[in-house]
């Protein structure tokens, strides 16, 4: 039977155009994302990764072709709808974005605040959000007083607050250590398994593919030139990118017939 697409890209192109020039970020990308999988972007700088992740809440709009989210043609719905969907796709980023002068519970409860959740739901929401990412003793702290991990922590309880389907990182390991970036690829892992959301993850680093996610696909000059699952990329890259991301990547090298070394 075939799975369901959550998130459906149909020929999608982003340029940017300004009198002095013209950068063509993401080139005539279709793609499907299942529900329930991890799924990574995976590129050097500059390949379009970021642009192509903003086009699937229309951060960015496309200059062409369609996106849609749970079958609804995003490109095509009004500002309520588009809002509605974007509720449901929380974003985490690589310079965390916390509202410095809030604590940490202020900043899960701001998402809260703006749906209009009441103040009793909220308190036992961000309750079970603190726990998950295991911050309870930190709710009073502010931003400044936390560690870089710690500070993710606070983005991901943020993200889940609304309670999405998907959850977008854009390079949200980046600015992490080796050990931190693991506890933080576990903390989605766990919710990716615990509570279905649907991952999408963004990434020029090699490893962190391999550790978490199920498919990937690789991006170059703003196309998309290889898809698969990870492990068969591993083994048998197609793309030149593919191959220098593995070359220049580290990381775990698969065997044929099963093993890590
Ligand atoms: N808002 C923008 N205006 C003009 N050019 C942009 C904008 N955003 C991205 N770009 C360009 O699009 C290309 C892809 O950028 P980006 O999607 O950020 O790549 P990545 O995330 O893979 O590093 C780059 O050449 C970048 O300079
Ligand atoms: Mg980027």
């Amino acid at each position: 039977m075939a799975q369901k697409a959550v998130i459906r890209f149909e020929h999608v192109s982003k340029s940017f155009t300004s009198k002095k020039m013209n950068v063509n970020a993401v080139r005539n990308v279709s793609l499907e994302i299942q529900k329930g999988e991890i799924f990574g972007i995976i590129g050097f700088s500059g390949a379009g990764k970021s642009t192509l992740i903003r086009c699937m809440n229309l951060l960015e709009r496309p200059t062409d072709g369609n996106v849609f989210f749970q079958g609804v043609n995003l490109c095509e719905v009004n500002n309520q709808k588009l809002r509605e969907a974007r509720q449901k796709m929380g974003m985490i980023f690589q310079q965390f974005n916390l509202l410095e002068q809030r604590n940490v519970w202020e900043n899960i409860c701001y998402p809260l605040e703006i749906a209009g959740v009441e103040k009793k739901e909220r308190k036992q929401r961000i309750e079970e959000l603190l726990t998950l990412v295991d911050l309870t003793e930190k709710a009073k702290a502010y931003p400044s007083q936390l560690s870089g991990g710690q500070k993710q922590r606070v983005a991901i309880a943020r993200a889940l607050a609304t309670d999405p389907e998907v959850i977008l990182c854009d390079e949200a390991t980046s600015a992490l250590d080796p050990i931190t970036t693991k506890s933080i690829l576990d903390l989605l892992k766990k919710i990716n398994e615990t509570r279905g959301v649907t991952i999408v993850i963004i990434t020029h680093e090699m490893k962190v593919a391999e550790q978490v996610c199920d498919r990937v696909g690789v991006m170059n000059q703003g196309e998309l030139v290889e898809l698969g699952e990870v492990r068969e990329i591993f083994l048998h890259p197609q793309s030149d990118t593919a191959k220098k991301m593995i070359l220049f990547g580290g990381g775990i090298r698969y065997e044929e017939g099963g093993g890590t070394t």
